[in-house]
């Protein structure tokens, strides 16, 4: 990686990956681009560039004239969203990602495409859930997952782009909100810790997920991506984790730091399905044997410090 072009560049992953990339490999060799633009880090640090990610052509030439030899390609919807609007989540986050990988075969760029525990169902082992089982999802989002997975490995393995890719759990970070997740209870509960001293969960107490700290995915991007392919079994996706918890577990740990947090309960039936049918627990052996694949931070190290730093980012917004 040394020319790099984000799309989704403002998005919950984007507007932090961009940044850890630009200190990596120089400001002026991360061009992130998204639908929209603001008056943010990622805007005023680097190249930025309006794409709406269906305009292949435009994909295509913007990569072509940057030079890029790296598509980092993070714009889709996320699984309550695609569940609402599940035509505009197929067009978007197959049609995107299919222009990402017809750009990556044309300039022969590496492709990273992230993929994530919606692709597994109902049918998949819940427990230490297998690199290699069953992938029958039961949402759009995971529909579009497991296509997408299939067909960065089609593009690999018939065209020879280096397509790349992990299945992201829940991910945590004190910098931008995730949109339309069924795994952002896990973010809100500490704005609201800090802001009200108490929590309303749309997720049911018990309810398990997978889940890891913003630092350890940017990482995980960065080591996937310089990793030797030719040590690479498996390509789309990757088993990624850090933890796997239920709300109470958070609320344990938040009470370490707010004695007096309270979490109640008001479950969304919507986002409480899409939780039932993915995996309490997913083994990332493959990650770890095959490119290093390590997490820093668990439960209690991510409150520790997503509480410091909340705390500090919202005192500033008073
Ligand atoms: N965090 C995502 C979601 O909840 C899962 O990939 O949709």
């Amino acid at each position: 990686m040394k020319k790099i072009m984000i799309t989704g560049a403002l998005g919950q992953i984007g507007s932090e990956l961009t940044v850890k990339l630009r200190e990596i490999y120089g400001s002026n060799n991360v061009l992130a681009t998204d639908i929209r633009k603001t008056e943010s880090t990622v805007v005023n640090s680097g190249p930025f560039e309006l794409l709406d990610v269906l305009e292949a052509d435009r994909m295509y030439t913007l990569a072509k004239d940057f030079g890029a030899d790296t598509m980092i390609h993070m714009a889709a919807l996320l699984s309550a969203t695609a569940e609402a609007k599940p035509l505009l989540a197929w067009n978007l986050n197959m049609g995107g990602l299919v222009n990402a990988l017809e750009t990556s075969r044309d300039l022969g760029l590496q492709l990273f495409s992230p993929s994530s525990i919606g692709a597994f169902g109902p049918s998949t082992p819940k427990q230490n859930t297998p690199q290699d089982t069953l992938q029958r999802p039961t949402t759009m989002y995971g529909v579009n997952k497991v296509a997408g997975e299939l067909l960065c490995d089609y593009y690999f393995e018939k065209f020879g782009v280096d397509t790349r890719g992990v299945r992201f759990p829940g991910l945590i970070s004190y910098d931008t909100p995730p949109g339309g997740g069924t795994t952002d209870y896990a973010v809100d509960i500490y704005y609201k810790a800090l802001e009200q001293g108490k929590y309303t969960s749309y997720i049911k107490q018990g309810t398990y997920m997978d889940m890891m700290y913003m630092p350890d995915a940017l990482q995980a991007i960065v080591d996937l991506m310089e990793a030797d392919g030719s040590k690479l079994i498996h390509r789309n996706a990757f088993n990624v984790t850090a933890m796997s918890f239920e709300p109470e577990q958070i609320a344990v740990s938040i009470r370490k730091h707010i004695p007096n947090f309270e979490l109640s309960y008001d479950v969304d039936p919507i986002r409480q399905a899409i939780a039932d049918s993915w995996p309490n627990a997913i083994d990332a052996s493959a990650a770890k044997d095959e490119w290093d694949f390590k997490a820093q931070y668990d439960l209690d190290t991510m409150t520790k410090d997503m509480l410091e730093k909340l705390s500090l980012k919202l005192n500033k917004n008073d």
